[in-house]
């Protein structure tokens, strides 16, 4: 079954196709990244602006890369929740508009779902149930995938989520936006230990996390040195807020191992590509005899591919719209069956 899976949930516009969930003929990715960077930030009234003049466009060459026209797609996926609710609304119309003019069925997919869905493009042997860490620019779940349409949230951030901490943390020592990469990257090269940054926890509640003190820290941090006319080694400060972000993720994802039982631990979303959290996540991973899965990098940013896979698997539950569909600003990941 092929299918065409529609992306516009942020900052980025993106079509592809999909065979039976695992298997990507096309992948296209718009990013606005650039424009947005002038900001610091994504704008979400420029977001919708920009999703709106690429949407037809990459669609129309997801299906030249794919070989295929609309004739040979069997059903439209698209994500309608959660994210920018203008830029949601794009993808969401667009969507309507194939399945009307053409018939064919629409599947509405959810953000978070499809990020864990990446994982299945590049592991064709990972079948649920499993344990998923999801680390995103909106979002740090801890979530029981039982199967792929049931899916349960048994750890959440408070406050905010590790992509926008780093995002933020970056900004303070001076790295343009989306800094999460930069800050990653400058971190190789410094020493996780030369600053000592707290690690926060959730009382009563150790499968949650808490960033937003941590990424005041490092933020007064720099700025009460600056006040006092010190400049602070960049690379020493990225390493140890990374080393601080990653202790926290990989202990509650280890506590909530433990606590399901899992025998598969799972990573998804844009900061799954942090290389520490990797080489982390499956050292823990070895040691406790847990398989471990994460996305290929070009899958673990916002793409349709991946919308294409969970799409696949939505459908095969039954979980199709009509023309009522909506996007939604905010949704849990586990209000679908
Ligand atoms: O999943 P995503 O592409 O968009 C959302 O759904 O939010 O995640 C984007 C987030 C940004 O905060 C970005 O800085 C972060 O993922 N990110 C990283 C890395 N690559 C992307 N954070 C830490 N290390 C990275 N290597
Ligand atoms: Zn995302």
């Amino acid at each position: 079954m092929r299918i065409l899976g529609i992306e516009s949930s942020c900052d980025e516009t993106a079509a592809a196709v999909v065979e039976d969930g695992r298997q990507v003929l096309s992948n296209i990715v718009a990013s606005q990244v650039e424009e947005h960077k002038l900001y610091g930030g994504v704008v979400p009234e420029i977001a919708s602006r920009r999703h709106s003049e690429a949407i037809s466009g990459v669609t129309q060459q997801a299906l030249e890369e794919a070989g295929c026209t609309l004739d040979d797609i069997d059903a439209i996926a698209v994500t309608y929740a959660p994210g920018l609710i203008g830029a949601l609304l794009v993808g969401v119309n667009f969507a309507k508009g194939l399945a009307l003019a053409t018939g064919k069925p629409l599947i509405p997919v959810h953000h978070l779902r499809s990020h864990i869905a990446a994982n299945y493009l590049t592991n064709p042997d990972l079948t649920p149930p499993f344990l998923c860490l999801v680390v995103s620019g909106g979002h740090t779940h801890l979530i029981d995938v039982r199967d792929y349409t049931k899916l349960e949230m048994i750890g959440r951030t408070r406050d905010d989520a590790a992509g926008e901490a780093f995002d933020k943390a970056a900004r303070s020592m001076g790295m343009p936006y989306p800094g999460g990469v930069h800050l990653d990257e400058v971190a190789e090269s410094g020493n996780p230990d030369a600053f000592s940054f707290p690690h926060p926890s959730v009382s009563g509640a150790p499968l949650d996390f808490s960033f937003s003190g941590l990424k005041t820290a490092v933020i007064n941090l720099i700025h009460n040195a600056s006040q006092k006319g010190q400049t602070l080694p960049v690379p020493d400060l990225a390493a140890s807020f990374r080393k601080a972000v990653v202790d926290c993720l990989v202990q509650n994802t280890v506590a909530a191992a433990r606590k399901t039982g899992a025998e598969k631990v799972v990573i998804a979303g844009g900061v799954s590509a942090n290389r520490l959290l990797r080489a982390r996540l499956e050292e823990e991973c070895r040691k406790n005899g847990w398989e471990f899965f994460r996305p290929e990098l070009r899958y673990c940013g916002d793409n349709a591919a991946m919308v294409g896979a969970q799409g696949y698997y939505e459908f095969l539950r039954g979980n199709l719209a009509g023309m009522e569909l909506n996007a939604c600003a905010n949704m849990a990941v586990d209000t679908l069956k």
